[in-house]
């Protein structure tokens, strides 16, 4: 695992909008997988800045998203989908027809599942696979105890997770009880791998991850040290528990 340590959330974010827009120059027509949540913000962000000064054209990329909650339409406000269009798709060249987010409301969700993982077979594999880390070491939606074998599936949010969202509903009664996610296997199936961690909050689950090194199913992201190209890039809140520091 390659680590970068970024200063600050800023830091970070311009570091791993740097990354993205990097590996989209050199491909245009990369397959980039996605993520959601607040940490991936900033890096959006710097996305279109990028794109607004510089031109970057993400006109041939293809977009694939981790994950949707099950039971929210694709407009709904707390949709992924509509996470993904106010923060990104909106703002730069890429058609949205080349956006892809599983769809929470499919009459058959197992059937959108096997459907998903064909979609990404069929685009060549993810290129570039952006993930975030839950406070309890869930990537996607992929929470302790899934099985690293897992492709496309639907989970049942961990009580942590659901009340870890619930900032972002009106009360928790209306956080999804399920979602669609990418399983462990089909994430580790990505060439490369940028995990994105930030804040103080996330110090427990990055240095278990680092210090620990223990793959083990009861924590999702160290299923990530059986892949051969992670970058991490943390920032100094996230790595306080990891790294002894010397004042000066
Ligand atoms: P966050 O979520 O970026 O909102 O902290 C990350 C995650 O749960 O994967």
């Amino acid at each position: 695992m390659n680590i970068i340590e970024a200063k600050d959330y800023q830091d970070l974010s311009i570091k791993a909008a740097q990354y993205i827009i990097k590996n989209v120059r050199h491909n245009p027509n990369l397959v980039l997988g996605l993520a959601t949540g607040s940490t991936p913000k900033g890096t959006y962000e710097q996305m279109i800045k990028d794109f607004q000064q510089n031109n970057t054209s993400y006109q041939y990329v293809k977009t694939i998203n981790l994950d949707e909650y099950v039971g929210l339409a694709k407009d709904d406000l707390n949709s992924y989908s509509t996470f993904m269009n106010e923060h990104l798709f909106n703002h730069i060249d890429i058609p949205h027809s080349q956006t892809y987010i599983p769809n929470g409301m499919a009459k058959d969700l197992h059937n959108e599942c096997a459907q998903y993982d064909r979609l990404i077979h069929s685009l060549g594999g993810v290129d570039l696979q952006l993930l975030g880390i839950g406070h309890n070491g869930h990537i996607g939606f992929n929470e302790p105890n899934t099985s690293f074998k897992t492709r496309t599936h639907i989970v049942k949010l961990a009580s942590s997770t659901r009340n870890a969202n619930e900032r972002f509903f009106q009360d928790i009664n209306e956080v999804p009880n399920y979602a669609i996610t990418m399983g462990i296997q089909t994430i580790l199936e990505s060439k490369e791998i940028l995990l994105l961690v930030s804040g103080k909050g996330k110090a427990k689950a990055v240095q278990k991850l680092l210090v620990e090194k223990n793959r083990c199913e009861q924590f999702p992201a160290s299923s990530l040290y059986a892949h051969p190209h992670v970058t991490i890039i943390a920032d100094k809140a996230a790595l306080s528990l990891t790294f002894e520091r010397k004042e000066s």
